[in-house]
Order: C-alpha cells, then structure tokens, then sequence
C-alpha cells in the first residue's frame, strides 16, 4: 500500500502545547497525541496493535476509508486481515435498507469479539449515522459501539479517537451539515497505480427516492488548484489511473468563486504528465453538456466509458422521481454520445418498484435498455428511505410483484450486456494490468479503457503498467486475452 506523502514528523510536534484551531493542523496534533497513548498500550502490551476498516457501499466511502486507514496507521495502528483487530470501524452506507441490516447483523459478530478482547475499540461513521433513528438505537441497543461520527467530520477523526482513548465513554460527534473542504489530510491508498480524487461533495438533486442529499449535504466543489494539486502528487508516486468522485460530476465547479466547468476541469487534469487514464463517476444525464462529449472526444487519456443512471425509461415515473430528463432525452443523449464515441461503453443504475410503478412503466424502462443496449447495468430493487418524497408516496408495490419484474429485466440487461461485450472480440487493445489473476496465479487481471475486465497470461511484475493485448475469447462479461 502507498501513502500520501506528508511531510510532517509527527513526533516533533509539540503536544504539551494547547491544540490549535485551525485545520489540518489541528489534526496533525491529534494525530500526535493519539499516537503517544497507542505506543503506551503497545508497550504494555509487548505488541503492536491493529486494526480493520470494513466499507460498506460506493466508491466515495472507499475514498473515505483510506483516509480513515491513512489516519489509524499513523496513530499507530497496523492493518488487520480480519475483524479481530484493536480497533474495528464500519464505513456504513445507508442507499437501501439492506445495507443498514447488514451492518446491524455484524455489530452482532463484534460485540463477541470485543468480549474476548478489552483491548478492543469499535467505531461507526458513514452515510447511516446521519440519520438520527440509527444513532439513537445504536446508544440504546449496542452500547459497546465507542465512537460514532458522520460524513461531514471525517477530517476530526484523529481528534474523536483521541477523545474515546483518554475517556471510557461513547463519543458521538454528527453534524447537520458543513461547507468546508479540510484538504491535505493524509490517506492510505488500496492500490499504487490507482487512487479515486473527491472533484465535489454532497449532492443538490433530491431524486424522490434519494436519501444521499439528506446524509452528503449540499453539493461543494473542490478548489480546481487543490485537485491538480493533489493529482501530480498522485503521478508523482507513480499513479497512472485517477478516477473523479462526485455524486453528480457534472455540475462540478458552478459554486465555485470563479465558475468552472467539468470539461474544463477534465482538460486541466489531462496536462498532468504521468496521468494516463482518466475515468469519472457518476454522471447526471441532466447536466450532460455538449462540451463534455467533445473533450472525451477528443481526449487520449479519458476513458471510453460512461456511467450513466437511468433509473427508469418511463417519463412518467421519472418525472415522479424528480428526475428531470424525459424517456425521449434520455434516449437522444445516449444516441449523441454513442454516435460521437462509437467504441466507448455505456453502463446504468436502474430502480425497479418505485411507488406507483406498473407493468407498462417496467416496459417501457426495457425499451430503454434495448435501444441503448448498455454494455453493464446495476439494477436495484426500490427501498423505501424514511425522510425521502417517495417513501410516502402512494402505491408501493408489493414484494413479490417487483421480484417477477426484476428478473425479467435483468435478463434483458444480461442477454444484451454479453452481446455488446462481445464487439470487440479479436480486437487489439490497451489494458492497465491490475492483480493476479485470483484464480490462477499464472494469470493477471486489468481493464479496458472501456472497464471490460481482461484476463491473460503475464508476469505479475506488469502489475500497474498498461500493456497491449489481443483479445481472444469473450466469456460473457469479461474476455481472455494474450499479451502482445
Ligand atoms: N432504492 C433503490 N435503489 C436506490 N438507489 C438510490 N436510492 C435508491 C433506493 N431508495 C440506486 C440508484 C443510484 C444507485 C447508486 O443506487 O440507482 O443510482
Ligand atoms: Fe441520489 Fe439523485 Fe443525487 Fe444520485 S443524483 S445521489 S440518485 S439524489
């Protein structure tokens, strides 16, 4: 694993003086003085101590962990393979409701190994505690949780883990809301070669079904400076792969002092010497500009792929959902982009059983997936988020009904999926090699500009750099390759 290079001792900072107010470096502090009390248990306990951080949900909480892990490694801490560690968190997620039980189901699991282990410190933060119910049962349910914090002050985790090791009570710190950015924390990369970069926060859209703008808050854009910034850094360390984070990528920049615009940031971030894949996630089909079409036109380094939620193909749920694009836009945006990038992939989020859905809303959601013919899609079931517009809205479908119709939209989205994988069958292509092959050890495994997964025979030392190959046999979703 890589770290971001801070260039900080913290063993020289001075943790007698009073803490200062301002951030980071008020962190920094924290992180010095958290890490004086983890080296007085270790020694007592002749052994270093550990710890997991265990993420639930999307790409941005994996961003949140590794500055999680960035913060606990240098407090002290060691990575765990498993939750049988010192120090155990939970990055929850709260998008439908079978994340939140999921979490609940495993708090069960730690309260035992916390039993065997006094030394033990459990932590929850993430999407779930900013909702009030979740905080509240937790206190009166799981009283062995120690800390408990949400998205908006992930930057003082340094601070609340000092805080729970000087004291033995629960400390639970949420808020509301916030606007500030604390840049310059430090992380703990999974991967050398790649690392996500948060372009912006929070989400302004208040889709029906939604629950992210109530736990993100409102949307903020990184300063496009502190961006580039961090991303010579990033190539600097020998990072080929950025991938932009952002609930909706493209209305980056419109609250920024000076007003920029996504393709604009996309152009900056393609100067970066070093850099030589960009990838970005997700995007609104409603702020899908012309001028984004034409720089990934024209760009080398943009990937051929774009994420872009659907949701449903019926205007009228749509418009229920607060969607603000219509069946007909949706299906003219793809067209545009498919006719001005022919060989990128496109992929999509599609809700089945949003309150008020039939049969014939469900048809015309599968119109969509054939006439675009994704080449991947997620489909969700509809989970009623309490708080959001939809959860009181009438007509919630029944269980059994939106089952049938998953499936049956699922296998439209398979048949067609497999179909465009196969297009580039016998192509040459470039894939940035990511892992062994988890398999076969003789194999390793990368993707495609265009995320279609590539399996072929190579020395692991290739790990990270992107090599050409043939692409030979199409196992529906993925190809085997040979390296040329
Ligand atoms: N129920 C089901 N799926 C949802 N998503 C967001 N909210 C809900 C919900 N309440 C899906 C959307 C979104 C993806 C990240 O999760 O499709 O694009
Ligand atoms: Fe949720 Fe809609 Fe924002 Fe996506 S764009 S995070 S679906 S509110």
């Amino acid at each position: 694993m890589d770290k971001k290079v801070i260039k900080i001792d913290f063993d020289t900072i001075d943790i007698s003086k009073e803490e200062p107010i301002t951030e980071p470096e008020r962190q920094y502090y924290f992180i010095a003085k958290a890490r004086a009390l983890v080296k007085k248990k270790a020694d007592e306990l002749g052994r270093t101590l550990t710890c997991k951080v265990t993420t639930f949900g999307c790409q941005m909480n994996q961003k949140d962990s590794e500055k999680l892990l960035g913060i606990l490694e240098l407090v002290g801490y060691e990575q765990a393979e498993t939750e049988k560690a010192d120090f155990v968190i939970y990055n929850t997620c709260t998008v439908r409701d079978n994340a939140n039980q999921k979490v609940y189901g495993r708090l069960g699991y730690l309260n035992g190994v916390k039993r065997e282990n006094p030394n033990m410190l459990i932590a929850l933060c993430g999407c779930m505690m900013q909702e009030s119910e979740v905080v509240e049962k937790i206190k009166k349910s799981y009283s062995f949780v120690d800390i408990i914090f949400g998205t908006h002050n992930i930057f003082k985790f340094a601070e609340l883990l000092y805080t729970r090791l000087q004291s033995e009570r629960m400390v639970i710190d949420i808020w509301k809301g916030t606007n500030d950015i604390v840049e310059d924390l430090p992380t703990e990369r999974k991967y050398s070669f790649k690392a996500g970069v948060n372009i912006m926060f929070g989400c302004n859209n208040f889709c029906s079904y939604c629950i992210v703008p109530y736990v993100r808050g409102r949307e903020r854009s990184r300063n496009p400076k502190d961006i580039i910034r961090e991303i010579e850094d990033l190539a600097s360390q020998g990072v080929v792969e950025v991938m932009l984070l952002g609930q909706n990528v493209n209305s980056y920049g419109k609250s920024l002092e000076d007003p920029m615009t996504f393709a604009q940031l996309l152009q900056e971030i393609e100067k970066v010497d070093g850099i030589e894949r960009i990838r970005f996630m997700t995007s609104h089909p409603k702020d899908l500009s012309d001028e984004l079409i034409e720089v990934m036109k024209h760009s080398k380094k943009i990937c051929k792929h774009m994420h872009l939620p659907l949701q449903s193909g019926s205007t009228r749920i749509l418009e229920k959902m607060n969607r603000s694009y219509t069946k007909e836009s949706y299906l003219e945006l793809a067209q545009k982009i498919r006719k001005a990038i022919p060989d990128i992939s496109i992929t999509t989020d599609i809700i089945v059983g949003f309150p008020g859905e039939t049969d014939e809303d469900v048809e015309e959601t599968i119109d969509v997936v054939k006439k675009v013919r994704y080449d991947s899609a997620f489909t969700f079931i509809y989970s009623k988020r309490s708080g959001t517009p939809a959860a009181v809205m009438e007509g919630q479908v029944p269980e059994e009904i939106n089952k049938e119709r998953f499936d049956r939209l699922l296998s439209v989205v398979q048949q067609i999926s497999r179909e465009m994988t196969q297009r580039f069958s016998d192509q040459e292509v470039e894939v940035l090699v990511e892992e062994e092959n988890q398999q076969d050890a003789s194999l390793v495994t990368g993707r495609m500009s265009n995320n279609i997964i590539v399996h072929f025979k190579a020395d692991k030392s290739l790990i990270g750099k992107i090599v050409k190959v043939k692409l030979l046999e199409c196992k529906g979703f993925y190809y085997m390759a040979e390296l040329i």
